[in-house]
């Protein structure tokens, strides 16, 4: 049984019902704790549908999919550590969102809604243009006036309406909340069926190392999809006895504008208000994560940490990338130049996880 819950009031909704957000105003949860077997993975589907056992959709004809995830763990030495790098770039749009976006436009599809809004930095909102473009569902996506022309190409290539919203990030995600109250919110960050997406990386992660958690999984956090899908998704299969432990999650944001790590170095369980400056990471230039409280409290159960780093750091790690013949955008440098700073915190038998989150090709210009 799934159902949607809120995280103020605790009412719970069906899963048939369209909804992204309780009448409370309230953040949804999904309530669903499946109890997967290594026998549940169907190991012929070399994508993240192998572990449609685990993805809250009724019905197969609903997915919607180009084979995303399974991507390769690459080994990638940074400064003399070993990593173990995940290549979501190389997903179909060019960024790990995609997880997400094929399991949300899956339900949008299953829900029978003909459009959507949602707003995003440029790589969410790709994502979901995309496969609302597969699904012939239409979309307006609602990003910064500021975003990469790269992105913005992309959307509208996919047949979105893109409106640019002038200031910042938080602007855009004010404006398209007028737009959600009469039209469905595919949202990366309400929207909890996205998590359960993005999700598929932690089951690809242990997979991947013969059914064991890493020690360390390290992400870059804006609004924080990756590092609470993650969560969940390690949660899960801790939950069925498929790994013995929850890896610690280290969440890396720009100290440019890093709400969650100062709460969580003040000890506060909630965000604090911020003065955010630009940073070449504008993938995660989120002042006001929803998701904030739920980012912290993930970092502490699962024992992990918070890094921050300074633009400087992030181009160092940038050209640090290419020279090694990995086209990054910048936003994914931003764990590289985190991890080579935690570094000496870390034992020299750890396996430490991350991510390329998003492709070079995405920024069109050098930084
Ligand atoms: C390239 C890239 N990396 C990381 C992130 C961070 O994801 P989240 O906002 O879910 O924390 C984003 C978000 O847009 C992104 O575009
Ligand atoms: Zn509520």
């Amino acid at each position: 049984m799934t159902s949607l819950v809120c995280s103020t009031c605790h009412h719970s909704f069906s899963d048939d019902l369209p909804r992204w957000q309780c009448t409370c105003g309230g953040l949804l949860d999904m309530v669903f704790q499946p109890d997967v077997t290594i026998n549940q993975i169907s190991s012929a589907n070399l994508s993240m549908w192998r572990y449609r056992a685990v993805i809250p959709l009724r019905h197969d004809k609903n997915i919607v999919s180009f084979n995303e995830g399974k991507t390769p763990l690459l080994d990638i030495d940074i400064d003399g550590l070993p990593v173990k790098v995940k290549l979501d770039h190389l997903c179909p749009s060019g960024s790990f969102k995609d997880r997400g976006a094929s399991v949300l436009v899956s339900k949008v599809k299953e829900l029978g809604i003909q459009h959507v809004v949602e707003d995003s930095s440029g790589n969410a909102g790709a994502a979901i243009a995309t496969y609302c473009a597969a699904a012939h569902i239409g979309c307006d996506i609602y990003v910064p006036a500021s975003t990469s022309a790269g992105k913005l190409t992309q959307i509208e290539a996919m047949g979105a309406r893109v409106v640019k919203i002038p200031g910042s990030r938080d602007d855009t995600a004010r404006a398209v909340l007028q737009q959600a109250q009469h039209i469905y919110y595919a949202s990366h960050v309400w929207n909890p069926y996205f998590l359960h997406g993005i999700k598929t990386i932690a089951y690809e992660i242990c997979e991947q190392l013969d059914w064991s958690a890493p020690d360390f999984f390290f992400t870059p956090v804006g609004n924080g999809s990756l590092l609470l899908g993650a969560f969940i998704g390690f949660g899960e299969l801790l939950n069925a006895g498929m790994i013995a432990k929850m890896p610690r999650l280290c969440a890396v944001q720009s100290a440019h504008c890093a709400p969650c790590a100062e709460a969580f170095f003040l000890n506060q369980k909630t965000i604090v208000p911020i003065d955010p400056q630009p940073t070449l990471a504008e993938g995660i230039a989120v002042a006001e994560p929803i998701r904030g409280a739920q980012i912290i409290n993930a970092v502490r159960q699962s024992n992990g940490d918070f890094i921050t780093v300074l633009d400087n750091e992030v181009k160092l790690w940038l050209d640090k990338f290419y020279k090694k013949g990995l086209y990054i955008e910048p936003t994914s440098a931003v764990v590289f130049a985190g991890l080579s700073k935690y570094k000496r915190k870390l034992g020299k038998n750890d396996t430490v996880v991350t991510i390329i989150t998003g492709h070079g090709l995405k920024t069109n210009k050098k930084v």
